[in-house]
C-alpha cells in the first residue's frame, strides 16, 4: 500500500491507474478506523480494481466549539488496518494544501443541509460537500463509498454529485453495529462505561419505533413521543433532534406512509451520537 501526502502525487497516481484501464473506488474518511470503515474498504475492494482511502480530519466541517482538536487520531494503526483490507493507496493530504491561504470557494447544498444535523451544525455540510468535491476532483474515482449512518451526509453528497454532473457513482453502505447494536463511530471512544450504556438508547429507540410501525402505528408524533420517553429514561442523555420524514427530500412528515427516515442525534454526556433507520409501512 502506498501512502501519498501531496495532491499532485495523488493526481498522478490516479491518472496512471486510469490510463492502465483500472477502476478506482474512493473511501473518504477522517481516520481512526473501526470495523465500519474497514467494511467500507472491503466493499470498495470487491467493486473496483483499486481502492483509495483518504484520511483527512477536515477542519472545515467542525464548528468553533466542536471536537476538532481532540478528534481521535492514530495514523500507524490506521495504516496497518487499511493495508490489511487490500487498500492500494492511503491519501493523507495536509490541511494547508487542501485549504491554502486565500481559500474562498465553498459548495453549499442548500435545502438538504438545513435540517437535522445542519440545524445545530450550520456550516458542517458546507465543509463536507467541499472536501468531498475536492477529493473527487483530485482522485477522479469511478465510485465513492459512504456509510449510511451519516444519512444526511449521503443525501447531500448524492445531490451535489447530481447537481454538478460529477461522473462518479455514489454507493451507500449499511450501518455497521457493535454486537449490542450501538452504531460504530470513531466518537464512541469518548464514552466512559456509564455513557456507553446510555449510548445504547439510540439503537433501542430505533428498534422500538420499528416495532410500533410493524404493529400498525402510523402516527409520527406517537412514535416520536415513545422514542423521546425511552431515550430520556437513560442517564446523561440530551436529545438534539428526532426526525421523521421523507428519506429523499428530508422533509418532515406526521404520518408514516411508504418508507420514512427516522434519524436521531443525542448527546450522551459530552459526546454527540447519531443513528437512523428506514421505517417501512
Ligand atoms: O464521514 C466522514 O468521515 C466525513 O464527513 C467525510 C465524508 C470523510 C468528509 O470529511
Amino acid at each position: 500500500m502506498k501512502t501519498i501526502n501531496s495532491i499532485s502525487g495523488m493526481r498522478k497516481k490516479a491518472l496512471k491507474w486510469r490510463q492502465e484501464g483500472l477502476s478506482i473506488a474512493l473511501v473518504p474518511t477522517m481516520g481512526f478506523f473501526h470495523e465500519g470503515h474497514l467494511s467500507l474498504m472491503r466493499t470498495a475492494k470487491s467493486k473496483a480494481d483499486l481502492v483509495v482511502v483518504s484520511l483527512f480530519v477536515n477542519p472545515a466541517q467542525f464548528g468553533p466549539n466542536e471536537d476538532l482538536s481532540r478528534y481521535p487520531r492514530d495514523f500507524e494503526r490506521d495504516s496497518k488496518l487499511a493495508e490489511r483490507q487490500g487498500v492500494g493507496c492511503l491519501f493523507c493530504p495536509d490541511a494547508g494544501d487542501i485549504y491554502p491561504p486565500g481559500f474562498q470557494t465553498w459548495i453549499r447544498v442548500e435545502g438538504l443541509s438545513h435540517g437535522l444535523c445542519g440545524a445545530s451544525r450550520p456550516e458542517h455540510f458546507r465543509g463536507v460537500a467541499t472536501i468531498v468535491a475536492k477529493l473527487l476532483i483530485i482522485v477522479q474515482p469511478d465510485m465513492a463509498i459512504f456509510g449510511q449512518k451519516d444519512f444526511q451526509q449521503l443525501r447531500v453528497i448524492r445531490r451535489m454529485v447530481r447537481d454538478l454532473n460529477m461522473p462518479v457513482n455514489i454507493i451507500a453502505h449499511p450501518i455497521v453495529r457493535e454486537p449490542d447494536g450501538l452504531a460504530m463511530s470513531s466518537r464512541n471512544i469518548y464514552l466512559d462505561a456509564k455513557e456507553r450504556e446510555s449510548a445504547l438508547s439510540l439503537f433501542q429507540a430505533l428498534r422500538l419505533a420499528e416495532k410500533m410501525v410493524a404493529k400498525g402505528c402510523r402516527s409520527g408524533p406517537e412514535v416520536i413521543q415513545a422514542i423521546r420517553n425511552h431515550i430520556q429514561s437513560f442517564d446523561n442523555t440530551k436529545i438534539d433532534y428526532i426526525f421523521l420524514g421523507d428519506p429523499e427530500s428530508l422533509e418532515e412528515c406526521r404520518e408514516i406512509v411508504g418508507e420514512a427516515l427516522l434519524a436521531l442525534a443525542v448527546w450522551v454526556g459530552k459526546t454527540r451520537l447519531i443513528d437512523n433507520t428506514l421505517l417501512t409501512q
